[in-house]
């Protein structure tokens, strides 16, 4: 039988120091290929919206928009345990309205729990929803939601007071009830020394080999349209090209004629045609 991956596997994996394997996904196809990869989480990503809808940040996601994906990824994964964002600023609406995003991403969208992203002063909604039940994924370091406030997607934590300031969320985030927490481009030693002072799993992109886990987004690892690559990411397949080079083709075959092939084809018997067209000259003779 299927065993579904839980926050209770997670952080054994932890204890067992066997690493956790993270993907975003947007879609049923992409969602069915990463669970039977073996990932153990699929994390519906706001970055849906640089990734596929095609906006240059985040910011313009909705919920919405994550409720839309997160039910075609919870179909197709039947493994992997599915986060779902909460996109730009809801986590810093009211306590209800936090609770109402995150319940809909679980009750219609299928999601086992969902992802708050932000380095400061949102413990106690993280709180409020762990209270109600609802599995929380931190989200520190780099913060694309906070894009116009940091001033770009640069590396966080690498003096000593805004280290110490990380190390501390990532404490306060865990004490909040969080059962796991994603740092973004932090330094490896950050990174390193957070995952041994807190005892929930961490999960790292651009964050070094030390954390519990890795995550990459789907578009980068398998470069899928993806504009740019940040130094961090390994591309692990060129689909830009053998899609570009499929679409070529069939453009070109289209174009010439040699598609459809005879294999492609269905036909009538003769003498259905002939019934046809013999009803068919009749109605011309007629005008
Ligand atoms: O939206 C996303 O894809 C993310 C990951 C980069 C962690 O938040």
């Amino acid at each position: 039988m299927l065993r579904k991956v839980t926050t209770k596997q997670l952080r054994q994996q932890k204890k067992d120091r066997e690493p956790i394997a993270m993907i975003t996904a947007y879609d049923y196809p992409s969602a069915k290929i990463a669970d039977e990869a073996g990932v153990d989480i699929i994390l519906v990503g706001d970055s849906v919206g640089t990734t596929v809808l095609g906006y240059d940040s985040t910011i313009p996601v909705t919920i919405e928009d994550i409720l839309h994906h997160t039910k075609a990824v919870t179909r197709g994964a039947k493994r992997s345990l599915v986060v779902a964002d909460l996109p730009f600023a809801t986590a810093h609406l009211s306590q209800d309205e936090v609770l109402r995003s995150a319940t809909r991403l679980m009750q219609e969208g299928g999601a086992y729990g969902v992802k708050v992203e932000g380095n400061s002063g949102l413990t106690s909604k993280i709180n409020s929803l762990t209270t109600a039940g609802i599995p929380v994924m931190g989200h520190i370091g780099l913060t694309p939601q906070s894009v116009n406030q940091l001033g770009g997607y640069a590396y966080q934590g690498k003096d000593r007071d805004t280290a110490k300031r990380l190390l501390d969320e990532a404490v306060r985030i865990e004490q909040a009830g969080a059962f796991a927490l994603v740092l973004e481009c932090v330094p490896e030693e950050l990174g390193k020394l957070i995952t041994e002072t807190i005892s929930i799993p961490t999960i790292g992109i651009g964050s070094g080999k030390l954390c519990d886990g890795q995550v990459l987004v789907f578009h980068d690892l398998l470069n899928f349209g993806a504009a740019f690559h940040p130094s961090f990411v390994k591309v692990y397949s060129d689909l830009s090209k053998i899609i570009h080079e499929a679409v070529r083709t069939y453009v070109k075959e289209v174009k010439e004629k040699q598609f459809p092939e005879e294999k492609h084809v269905r036909h009538i018997t003769e003498e259905t045609f002939d019934s046809l067209y013999g009803g068919h000259s009749k109605h011309h003779e007629a005008h």
